[in-house]
């Protein structure tokens, strides 16, 4: 067993943390379930990510349904768009991504080409599952949204949303009250998001189910300069521009402000979530010298995003994955669930002087639009002072109903007015995470092998923020009042809210080698010691070295060692 990812994935499975989903029957590719030391230490990713952007940021969290109505994801252009390129193996029935079948032939960006390019591409080209020619088939879009229905016996069309994005787009106009009303504000949303994935063979990488955790930071559309930017502006972080791709180069390595300045990172917003990212991913324990930013090219980015860069870090199985998109999405959801639901997603921005100005004011003849538009005509011309005209005339909402009113029954004025401020429609910069991502490569980054006193020593050195038991406690033997002390360790550490396991079972090597395999940062053993002098001992997983401590000071040491 070579491979790292086999290596890892069998110490996940064998000591509950990753398995596959319902394996007593048969499972199915894209699903995982998380056993539960998985468990314990996917939610402690998730609360190291909520300490960034919940604790330091200071945006508050939000939980909406995993199921939407249709209505939501073709405003987003998820039906119409979010769909992969499909073919498949005359020869094994197999169904393929397209892309994924060139650029397994070393065609870098082989999503962006058209079915009729792919289609030709992947004539002489194997099937990855059979191995037989693929010759003629056909490549063809297939959605990637699970559909579903809402109600019974409704023909209501709901999905399983594709990310977790779009329901912190359609509460805009709340969280715009909630944060009474300026920008920039941010709402973040930790939950599970749903892809129909056309043929998932990469375990924790590609999943049907999977867990985000998205970032929506509302600004203003003219506003480059992030507030906060001087906590990053010297941070240093390898980026791979779309220029350094395209002539094949390796990434630099330069700081936020050198990033901005010579305008290789678009603005101060997305410089300053790249270098949030690049410091949240090494706490959670990945390796530096595997990370790095890449830039989309321009025909790689998603339908809604302007530009886009991607947290990716190197896997000894996959190679460079994306953990993380950083996304400048523009106006492109609030302008389009705005125009869909007739619902006002603009924020009124007062300038800081008010300013004379001239405005055009619709101004109509009440004589002819008086009978001809039966008893709404004030409605109607209060909501004309405020439309902009087209050539012809001017389309106004009244009670639900549109009303198009030509230009011959109204005149326009110019008046001077006092404008206080204007109408803006807010850009969203979006860092999205895949927590199962994060999961895979931060286990794989910590699995490391070591022979010690002839034996294999297998350890995770996860972070203590990230592993799932911070501490262990052994008595020596479980007899002669040491499993007492050590019980009563235990109990305490729990009350001071860390999580300490106790273990008597077996030699104390081969309860270390459990607690090492499992990521346990620490271990303190009661031995015949104990009782005469109220000192235990403190192992440090990754050194191997143990200092004697007084007994009872092990609740301060043990938190202070685990808050790092
Ligand atoms: N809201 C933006 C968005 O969803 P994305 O790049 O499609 O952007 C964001 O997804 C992150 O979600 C990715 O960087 C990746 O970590 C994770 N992700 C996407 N598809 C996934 C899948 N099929 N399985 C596991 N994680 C996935």
């Amino acid at each position: 067993m070579n491979d790292i990812y086999e290596k890892v994935m069998e110490v996940a499975k064998r000591r509950g943390f990753v398995w596959p989903s319902s394996e007593i029957y048969g499972s199915v590719a894209g699903f995982i379930d998380y056993g539960p030391l998985g468990a314990m230490t996917k939610r402690n990713v998730e609360n190291v990510w909520r300490s960034f952007y919940i604790i330091q940021e200071g945006y508050y969290e939000i939980e909406c349904p995993t199921v939407g109505t249709e209505d939501i994801y073709v405003a987003s252009g998820h039906v119409k768009e979010f769909a992969d390129k499909m073919c498949q193996c005359p020869h094994c029935r197999e169904y393929l991504r397209a892309d994924h079948i060139v650029e397994e032939h070393g065609v870098e960006g082989a999503g962006a080409l058209s079915a009729e390019v792919l289609k030709a591409k992947i004539y002489e080209l194997p099937c990855p599952s059979c191995g037989e020619v693929m010759g003629e088939t056909d490549v063809f879009n297939f959605n990637l949204m699970f559909e579903t229905t809402i109600g019974p016996g409704s023909q209501r069309t709901g999905y399983l949303r594709p990310e977790t994005a779009q329901g912190i787009f359609t509460d805009f106009a709340r969280l715009l009250r909630f944060y009474r009303d300026k920008l920039p504000f941010g709402a973040v949303q930790i939950g599970k998001s749903y892809r129909n994935e056309i043929s998932p063979r990469q375990g924790m990488i590609r999943l049907r189910e999977f867990s985000q955790a998205e970032a929506e930071i509302f600004v203003h559309p003219d506003e480059k300069q992030h507030p906060s930017f001087h906590r990053y502006a010297e941070y240093e972080v390898p980026l791979l521009t779309y220029g350094l791709q395209e002539t094949g180069q390796p990434p630099v390595r330069k700081t936020m402000r050198n990033a901005v300045d010579e305008g290789v990172v678009a603005n101060e917003y997305v410089a300053y979530y790249i270098a949030l990212t690049h410091e949240l991913l090494v706490t959670i324990g990945v390796d530096p010298e595997k990370l790095r930013f890449r830039q989309h090219m321009p025909d790689e980015r998603a339908h809604y995003a302007m530009d886009c860069w991607d947290a990716e870090v190197f896997s000894g199985r996959f190679g460079w994955v994306e953990i993380v998109g950083i996304a400048d999405r523009t106006d492109y959801d609030l302008r389009a669930h705005s125009t869909t639901s007739g619902s006002s997603f603009t924020v009124f921005v007062p300038f800081e002087e008010a300013r004379r100005a001239l405005v055009k004011r619709i101004v109509p003849d009440m004589g002819v639009l008086g009978p001809k538009y039966r008893g709404k005509a004030k409605a109607i011309a209060d909501a004309m002072a405020e439309a902009t005209p087209g050539p012809e005339g001017v389309t106004v909402t009244v009670e639900g109903e549109e009303i198009f009113v030509p230009a011959d029954l109204y005149q326009i004025r110019e008046e001077e007015t006092e404008v206080r401020g204007e109408e803006i429609m807010p850009h969203v910069i979006e860092p999205s995470y895949g927590i199962d991502r994060m999961m895979y490569v931060v286990l794989e980054h910590a699995y490391a092998e070591e022979e010690v006193e002839d034996e294999l020593r297998r350890v995770l050195r996860l972070p203590p923020a990230v592993a799932p038991v911070k501490v262990a406690v052994f008595p020596l033997m479980n007899r002669d009042g040491l499993d007492v002390i050590a019980r009563k360790i235990t109990d305490t550490l729990g009350q001071r809210g860390i999580v300490a396991q106790y273990d008597d079972s077996g030699a104390i090597g081969r309860r270390y080698r459990r607690q090492d395999e499992i990521g346990t940062p620490f271990a303190i053993t009661v031995d015949y010691d104990t009782r005469e002098d109220d000192t235990v001992t403190i192992r440090d997983r990754d050194s191997m070295d143990q200092v004697r401590i007084p007994l009872g000071q092990v609740p301060e040491v043990v938190c202070s060692l685990v808050a790092g």
